[in-house]
């Protein structure tokens, strides 16, 4: 069996391989409510044969959306859509798992098919943006953050703490804090968007402090026996990365003592002028040394559409989860198709019997 296809456990929760489907915004809610559009794609996609499927980034506030119609779990209200996504994506046999997450300084911006821009402020439809300080990403994101008071950092974090709960409640059996790509617990990270003068910024452990106080807060009302995860973005490519990579590890450490069960290790995304070196699974080395320096599981998407790299990078140990993203979009079963690719004995286990009957019935017409 390709290593790809061997099942992970993680805590009490196992996946039927080690594909995973990246969080990716569908930019169609309306008040942060799902529709048919989530739960046809969400089904859609789980009834490919990945192993966890990940629920877009979902607001934990309505100021933390990024753009008007990203989803949102800040009320009780969210729970019933959220749940039955959650529960079709468990019944093609994927684990369901969320995304929640703050967008910070590029929260109020337009869908990325609407120009992907901040909202002009005299747009009723934009909000007020909230960040470590007042420092603007720039670009199409010109809008400059209102710096956090003590008392948001509070109030955020306890958002982050009721959307767990809810999470929970909707019957998701993974969480995935967003704490990468410039969104707000990354703007705290980075020095680029971080100059506060407080406990929260200044040297790698004040910077990390939202991210690890955070974090402490959803593990405590998330299950023990439940993965509680983070997408984080430990380099920005930006010319120092030995510095921030290192600072990075550190904090992912801490993560791991305060109960993170695995690091979905990504990009900062914090500043527009960066250098990254685009190419398939090029996030494999930088992942294989979190997960060697750090100790703990971790999974990284970007650029792994093909499945022998796919299966490379598990079989050599650089990563335990493989994140396939745009790949999904293009075709809802490509964990079918990469079985067939690898050889793997009855592909067709992947796919509900509604397709894997007739697919394996009419296979011998096809050689
Ligand atoms: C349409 C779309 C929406 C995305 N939304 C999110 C998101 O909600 N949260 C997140 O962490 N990354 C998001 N991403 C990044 C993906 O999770 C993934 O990292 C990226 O697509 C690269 O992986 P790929 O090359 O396999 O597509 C999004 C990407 C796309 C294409």
């Amino acid at each position: 069996m390709s290593a790809l296809f061997t099942p992970f456990t993680l805590k009490d929760v196992t996946l039927r391989n080690r594909i995973a489907i990246p969080p990716m915004c569908q930019y169609r809610a309306d008040d942060g409510f799902t529709n048919d559009w989530h739960q046809v794609h969400y089904a859609a996609i789980a009834r490919g044969g990945a192993g966890l499927v990940i629920v877009e980034a979902t607001g934990v506030s309505a100021d933390g959306r990024i753009t008007p119609a990203c989803l949102g779990i800040w009320d009780d209200a969210h729970v019933d859509g959220l749940s039955r996504i959650a529960a079709s994506i468990k019944s093609a046999g994927a684990v369901p798992g969320i995304q929640i997450a703050h967008a910070g300084r590029k929260a109020s911006a337009e869908r990325p098919w609407d120009g992907d821009d901040h909202i002009d402020a005299a747009d009723p439809r934009s909000w007020e943006t909230i960040g470590p300080s007042a420092i603007a990403y720039g670009h199409g994101l010109p809008r400059t953050p209102r710096a956090m008071t003590l008392d948001d950092i509070a109030r955020v974090k306890a958002d982050f703490v009721a959307a767990a709960k809810r999470a929970l409640a909707a019957g998701f059996e993974w969480l995935e804090l967003h704490f990468a790509h410039g969104y707000l617990a990354q703007s705290f990270f980075s020095a680029h968007s971080n100059q506060r003068d407080d406990r929260y910024g200044g040297n790698a452990e004040n910077r990390g402090r939202f991210l690890l106080e955070t974090l402490a807060a959803v593990r405590e009302v998330w299950p023990e026996h439940l993965p509680l995860t983070a997408r984080f973005g430990v380099l920005e490519y930006d010319g120092r990365d030995d510095e921030t990579l290192a600072e990075s590890i550190d904090l992912v450490r801490k993560m791991r003592e305060g109960g993170l069960d695995l690091l979905n290790v990504s990009v900062g995304f914090t500043i527009a002028e960066t250098k990254i070196p685009w190419g398939s699974a090029f996030l494999g080395p930088i992942a294989e040394r979190v997960r060697r320096e750090a100790g703990l599981p971790v999974a990284a998407a970007w650029g792994i559409d093909d499945p022998l790299a796919a299966n490379r990078v598990v079989t050599e140990g650089q990563m335990d989860l493989v994140m396939v993203g745009r790949a999904h979009l293009s075709d809802p079963h490509w964990p079918y198709k990469a079985a067939m690719a690898l050889g793997v004995p009855r592909a067709s286990w992947t796919l509900p019997p509604s397709y894997a009957h007739w697919l394996e019935r009419y296979a011998p017409m096809r050689a």
